[in-house]
């Protein structure tokens, strides 16, 4: 080997002294976890592939009979790995000091909880952060979760939930990146590098956790739970490569699900999290099972009760189990009577150890219980300033007919309607277990910082006042009242600025609607206020796609406002007043009716795509076949006009795309650059286009940017019913534009 320089030699010599040193620390760590695992019992190995949910006051006395007083003595026998739900750092440090300190091997425990956008200061629903297209924000948004989870004590989240899904009825919708794979693989790999870090025996960095493996977003009818069927197609070529992307990007968890895949429970799944997820992917991490998802492999008629359970989820690689109990009660007699090789406990615990090794639990088990961080992190101007950020990136204006926004400061008797103007809760999304109540800026906070000629009047009452996690939102459609005063109001303003949508507990877990319009009496209060003022501003505030038909015909301006978390009704007032030029894309398609479910952009030509004279060709009776909004469909205060799409076909194969795009508008503005290919024909039917790279750009007004992509075989390829990755000659599509509805089109031809 020679080199060019002293500079190039130095450089080898620091590689190949760091790499050297890297490989010695994980022969070290291996060294460490074989010498342990030696030690251990195999009930204290079991113990470490058993996760309590943790809910009596820690801080006090033992808990004396029932759940926890069991848990507490496991804790005390080193028969627990991990705890959920455990936070503060004097909670926190007082069970690992039991564990440490009595159990007899003093193995530190992991602290797991569901940290999906935040911790307390809130990021904008994963849903919503997607919508930004803003991978460099999402990196951020995630890190700064991490600060203030590890500040109160955790080292584990379970996120990002990388489910892609195209059903809106599912509730957990707003937890993902929607129905696109190629945005969702970038994203789940932002999401981890920033709960991660570069070091995750960093006290402010914390494991994440890849979930649900797989396919829990095709849960059928979009009923939550539901049983998930699909091909070999969809399954590899759509649902997998998020859960891959995740761990290329060195994901140290994985979290399976409730749902059957293809008529077997994935809890239980060898060939998906054996063969798939650590054979042929290499994962090293550990895969934790879903709350009690082992034992409900009895209620899916798979396994004859929990002992059978524990050993279908063993055998099938589920390492940890969360709350079934079927581990601790029933693994060791397991392998005692041949069932499941120790082995296989063997293996499960070296990957469970070699995390709590990453996260420096072993140097130090008190690393994240400094009392100290924890009142100084938590809500810090910084983190608000980050999830601002975000938030404003994170709308979508959907349509912007007329000039009303952005509104002036000096507009005089601005009106704003609507029960969730006011709302200090919804707006933090239904993942807020760390939130406290009340602690997201209303819009009606936001916009009295930018104008005094601002009146509110709700209008009549949409939800019950007993909404919570547990417990079905209660909406009210037959009490009016209200509903004059809120005309009344609109009448006599020069602009009304109504926000509109659901409950911050109608989406999420366990939250499925078979109807997806604006619930309660809120579409009849919008349609009164139209009577009497058309200049309308709708806000949306909600967590999935809705069916906004009307509105979309009558209503002049929609901005899609999600649920922003903490800084919502600060970053909704920047927006709607121009402070903020508003740049996200739809990360889902918003259809005309639930009928069209599943609807979403990459779909198949069909034999029958084209319109006949007659009725037999693919389409319906009764509704058209496009959305109402496509899939990275976004507007802005300015405009962007496309140009010059050049393409270029090299001869290593890969292509070289370009593309002019000008801001012609008097305003700086974002434009998420999207470029699609369509494989024209292969060897299995392709989508009619496929996301396959993007960019955000700020263009000054007046300016030209050129935007240049590669396309390499990474992007023009696909699974077949193999599994294997293959990329096949033939003619290619290419579209670049703001939308996958419209763009510059051209194609080339792969040899
Ligand atoms: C829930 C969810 C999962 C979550 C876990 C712990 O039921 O399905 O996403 O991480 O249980 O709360």
């Amino acid at each position: 080997m020679t080199f060019k320089n002293p500079f190039q030699l130095g450089c080898f010599i620091s590689f190949m002294f760091l790499n050297t040193m890297l490989m010695a620390q994980t022969t070290d760590t291996n060294t460490k976890i074989e010498d342990l695992l030696a030690q251990m019992t195999l009930e204290e190995k079991v113990g470490q592939m058993n996760q309590y949910n943790g809910f009596w006051d820690v801080t006090g006395p033992a808990p004396e009979g029932g759940n926890a007083a069991i848990k507490y003595e496991h804790l005390k026998k080193g028969w627990v790995g991990s705890m959920l739900n455990v936070t503060g750092t004097e909670e926190v440090r007082k069970l690992q000091k039991l564990v440490v300190e009595e159990s007899r091997l003093g193995i530190p425990l992991i602290f797991g909880y569901d940290v999906i956008h935040g911790y307390k200061t809130l990021a904008p629903i994963p849903l919503a952060e997607s919508a930004s297209w803003d991978l460099e924000a999402i990196e951020e948004s995630a890190r700064v979760a991490a600060v203030e989870a590890s500040a109160v004590g955790l080292n584990w989240t379970f996120a990002p939930m990388v489910d892609i899904s195209r059903d809106p009825r599912w509730g957990r919708v707003m937890e993902g990146a929607g129905e696109d794979t190629y945005l969702g693989m970038q994203i789940a790999k932002a999401r981890v590098n920033g709960f991660q870090g570069k070091d995750l025996s960093q006290p402010n960095t914390i494991a994440a956790c890849a979930k649900h493996f797989a396919a829990y977003g095709f849960a059928e009818a979009g009923k939550e739970y539901n049983t998930t069927d699909i091909g070999t197609s969809t399954l590899y070529n759509t649902v997998l490569p998020p859960f891959k992307a995740a761990v290329d990007a060195g994901v140290k968890t994985v979290m399976n699900g409730f749902n059957l895949l293809n008529g077997v429970p994935v809890t239980g799944d060898a060939h998906l999290q054996r063969d798939i997820l650590k054979g042929k992917w290499g994962f090293e991490g550990f895969v934790i099972s879903d709350w009690a998802s082992i034992s409900e492999m009895v209620p899916h008629g798979i396994a004859n009760d929990l002992k059978h359970s524990a050993e279908l989820g063993a055998k099938a690689g589920s390492d940890m189990d969360m709350e079934s109990y079927a581990y601790v009660r029933h693994l060791a007699d397991l392998v005692k009577e041949g069932k499941v090789p120790e082995a296989l406990v063997d293996d499960a615990v070296r990957r469970i150890l070699k995390v709590k090794f990453e996260l420096g639990l072993f140097d130090d088990p008190y690393r994240y219980c400094d009392a100290k961080q924890e009142e100084a992190l938590l809500y810090h101007e910084d983190h608000k300033a980050s999830v601002q950020n975000m938030a404003l990136k994170s709308m979508v204006l959907l349509k912007n007919e007329n000039t009303l926004l952005p509104l002036a400061k000096d507009q005089t008797k601005i009106a704003v309607i609507g029960e969730l103007a006011a709302e200090k809760n919804s707006p933090l999304g239904s993942w807020r277990l760390g939130s406290d109540d009340g602690t997201a800026v209303s819009v009606l906070e936001g916009l009295k910082q930018f104008s005094d000629n601002v009146t509110y009047a709700s209008g009549p009452k949409v939800f019950g006042e007993n909404a919570n996690f547990l417990n079905e939102v209660v909406v009210n459609t037959e009490d009016t009242s209200g509903m004059d005063e809120a005309v009344a109001l609109a009448k006599n303003s020069e602009v009304v600025v109504m926000v509109l949508g659901e409950h911050g507990f109608q989406s999420g877990e366990a939250r499925s609607r078979t109807e997806l319009g604006l619930p309660g009496l809120q579409l009849d209060l919008l349609k009164a206020v139209q009577a009497v003022n058309p200049n309308i501003v709708l806000v949306l505030m909600n967590g999935r796609p809705l069916t906004i038909t009307w509105e979309a015909e009558h209503i002049p301006t929609i901005l899609e406002a999600w649920q922003l978390g903490t800084e919502s009704g600060n970053a909704i007032a920047k927006v709607l007043f121009g402070a903020y030029n508003p740049s996200g894309k739809l990360p889902m398609t918003f259809p005309r009716s639930v009928g069209q479910i599943p609807i979403y952009y990459n779909h198949f030509n069909t034999g029958r795509p084209n319109p006949e004279p007659n009725v037999f060709w693919s389409h319906y009776s009764d509704e058209e076949n496009t959305p109402l909004y496509p899939f990275g469909h976004g507007l802005s205060y300015t405009n962007f006009a496309y140009e010059d799409l050049k393409i270029n076909v090299r001869d290593d194969g890969t292509v070289k795309v370009n593309a002019k795009v000008t801001n012609t508008g008097d305003v700086f503005g974002e434009e998420v650059v999207q470029l699609y290919i369509q494989d024209k024909k292969a060897s299995i039917a392709r989508p009619v286009q496929e996301l396959k790279g993007f960019q955000k750009v700020g263009i000054p007004a007046g300016e030209t940017k050129t935007l240049t992509f590669i396309l390499t075989d990474k992007e023009l390829g696909f699974f077949n019913h193999k599994h294997e990755f293959v990329v096949e000659p033939g003619k290619f599509g290419i579209m670049v534009g703001g939308s996958s509805a419209d763009g510059l089109k051209g194609g080339f031809t792969k040899k």
